[in-house]
């Protein structure tokens, strides 16, 4: 099996998914990390891992479609099981989110379905919230609203600063977000219409 990750930036979780790939058990090669940022740090650091990468950069396309057209033909040419999208920071075409309908995967940092979009931390400092933390769900046409996964909670504390909340979030992302890849993978996780079956059969 393959997987295809999706990435904009640093990658902290592609890298959890690369360290839990190396261990022997692991059922999926990751054929390719994608960036749409030339930039991303993530990308050296796949590459040092053997993993092909590629960049197809949004500026480059004229519009959403043809850059999410571009990005299908690319991701499709690794003919992959599941694409992971791991701090990939572009809202989807509903043509594109159709064509991996069931088969796609995105980490949020919040408790689904609070705080939706970007700037997840401060949303919740400013919402007075105690718990706080890091959500796995299918991607769905609408940003973030797609069928909840796994979730991770954490405590918010009284003298929490956004970065510090978003580093005890993150560190959950580590581990919630390989361990659903992998069940995936394993055939322990699926979507049929809109509902999540885990557990032995799911496929
Ligand atoms: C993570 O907090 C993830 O939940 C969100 O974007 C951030 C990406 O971080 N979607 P990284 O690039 O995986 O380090």
């Amino acid at each position: 099996r393959r997987i295809v990750i999706l990435i904009s930036g640093r990658g902290s979780n592609m890298r959890a998914i690369i360290r839990a790939a190396q261990n022997e058990e692991w059922p999926a090669r990751i054929a390719a990390v994608i960036s749409n940022k030339a930039d991303a740090s993530g990308l050296a650091y796949a590459a040092e891992h053997g993993i092909p990468t590629l960049v197809v950069a949004n500026k480059d396309y004229p519009s959403r479609e043809a850059f999410d057209a571009a990005l299908q033909s690319k991701i499709d040419s690794f003919a992959p099981d599941l694409v992971v999208l791991a701090g990939f920071m572009r809202v989807l075409t509903t043509p594109f989110v159709a064509h991996y309908a069931d088969r796609m995967l995105n980490i949020h940092p919040s408790l689904l379905p609070s705080f939706v979009g970007l700037a997840t931390h401060r949303q919740a400092l400013a919402a007075g919230v105690k718990l706080h933390g890091a959500t796995v769900h299918f991607v769905t046409a609408e940003l973030d609203h797609g069928p909840i996964v796994a979730q991770a909670a954490v405590p918010v504390l009284a003298d929490d600063t956004e970065e510090s909340l978003a580093a005890r979030v993150l560190e959950q992302e580590h581990i919630i977000y390989p361990r659903a890849i992998r069940c995936f993978l394993d055939g322990r996780l699926s979507v049929h219409d809109g509902v999540v079956r885990i557990g032995p059969d799911a496929s």
